[in-house]
């Protein structure tokens, strides 16, 4: 098949990839010049592992290429995804701007029969919101059906995911739409599940919450084993081994982060109040979630004597989880401005992340930690697991550790001398 893939972001280039993977043919097109640019010499925009080995692959064999030409990419493809950003709006429901203008170009350059697919995190009914505004703006009347097929792919793992999802969701009313959509993802070896676009809509935002809600969760029940002295990770395990619970999105931290929770939990916040049917267990979700860094604060200023100014605080990991460079929405940038408001000293390191203009960030962990108060994990990057503690603690201060995501083992680092904080980590 040939597919046009609208938006160059994690979703969309990794999408276009696995089709290629499938033997289409496939064209991205984005407006920003520097992302084609770079994507037509076969190097990504950002960091995702072994994706930009699959781009250069398909690149050289010419499966996949890069535009900004929106006519010719509209005219020549015939299955069209839309994969561009929905931003969060200041009442906290989705920005459909890139949405809604990916929705007239199509109806401006449409030639003959399209099926235009919604790969986006949109609110529901936006499916019938892109028929509605194609119909509007077309000169005259060319046949079209509108899918939502949401993503489910990780930052971090997006070509694992994206290769071995646990169900494919395919919304429509149209069957020559579905009946092309199934073929498609004819051999994706998982359940796919067929319904109309405002259910598939809602699989997305529901699935994310359920997520989101299973961290909150154990982010509240750790601070009551904080003070009962129970390891949250043996009651992580205990309960996730149940099966209709899962052990996954049970690890207790400084909440989640990220361009897709924290958006998508506030947008079906929005979704049911304007339904007039408040999720109220949402709402206490984001709640938990936003006192998480407050609560890693205080434990620290408690560590301390009640106080943090002055102190020098290493912070080790800048991006929302490990295997990423985003920062958005990150824990570890929320946790930097309240120490800095506590008038903490910040060094930060990012195995990744470089902070324009962050003039405290470090190239190395040795010169991050040095004559640091107290080093924080911030985020789960795997070689902040296996450190030269002996060699670091020499460096350092005063020997803190507090473990902003329960990686490091408590009792090696007691033995060595370390004053260990961690999550409910006992
Ligand atoms: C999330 C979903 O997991 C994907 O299924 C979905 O497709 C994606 O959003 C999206 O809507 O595009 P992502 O935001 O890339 O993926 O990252 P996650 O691995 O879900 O992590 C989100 C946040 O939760 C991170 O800050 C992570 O550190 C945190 N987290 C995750 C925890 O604090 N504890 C856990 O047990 C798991």
């Amino acid at each position: 098949m040939k597919i046009l893939i609208v938006g160059t972001g994690y979703v969309g280039t990794t999408t276009g990839l696995i089709f290629c993977e499938m033997g289409h043919q496939v064209t991205g097109l984005d407006l920003d010049d520097h992302k084609i640019k770079a994507l037509q010499a076969g190097k990504l925009h950002f960091y995702e592992p072994g994706l930009e080995d699959l781009l250069s692959k398909h690149v050289t064999a010419q499966n996949i290429m890069f535009t900004k030409n929106s006519k010719r990419a509209i005219e020549e493809n015939d299955l069209i995804f839309i994969c561009v950003g929905t931003p969060q709006c200041d009442d906290g429901s989705a920005d459909l701007t890139y949405v809604k203008s990916v929705a007239e170009s199509i109806s401006i350059y449409m030639n003959r029969y399209k099926v235009i697919v919604t790969k986006s995190t949109v609110p529901v009914g936006t499916a019938n919101l892109v028929t509605k505004w194609i119909k509007e703006s077309q000169d005259e009347q060319i046949p079209f059906d509108v899918v939502s097929n949401p993503e489910f792919l990780r930052e971090g793992s997006a070509l694992h995911d994206a290769l071995n999802p646990d169900r494919i969701v395919i919304g429509t009313t149209s069957e020559t739409a579905s009946k092309l959509m199934k073929e498609l993802y004819q051999n994706f070896p998982c359940p796919i599940i067929e319904t109309n676009p405002k259910a598939s809509e809602m699989i997305k935002y529901a699935a994310n919450s359920f997520l989101a809600m299973k961290i909150s969760y154990i982010n509240e029940l750790a601070r009551v084993c904080d003070d009962l002295k129970i390891n949250v990770k043996d009651v992580s395990k205990g309960v996730g081994l149940d099966h209709r619970i899962g052990p996954h999105f049970l690890k207790a931290g400084m909440g989640y982060g990220g361009s897709c929770f924290p958006k998508d939990v506030n947008a079906l916040i929005q979704i049911a109040k304007e339904n007039g049917k408040p999720l109220s267990i949402l709402e206490s979700v984001v709640q938990v979630n936003e006192g998480q860094p407050r609560y890693f604060i205080d434990k620290m200023k408690q560590a301390f004597g009640g106080d943090l100014k002055n102190k020098i605080i290493a912070v080790l990991g800048l991006a929302f989880k490990a295997n990423t460079d985003d920062t958005r929405e990150s824990p570890s940038l929320n946790l930097i401005d309240r120490l800095k408001v506590e008038q903490a000293k910040v060094k930060v390191h990012d195995p990744i992340v470089k902070m324009a203009g962050h003039s405290d960030q470090f190239p190395v962990i040795e010169e991050t930690v040095a004559d640091a108060d107290a080093l924080v994990i911030c985020t789960d990057w795997d070689e902040y697991k296996n450190l030269d503690w002996e060699r670091l603690k020499l460096l350092m201060n005063q020997p803190y550790i507090f473990d902003g995501r329960n990686i490091l083992d408590k009792g090696i680092l007691e033995s060595l001398g370390f004053h260990y904080v961690g999550v409910a980590n006992h």
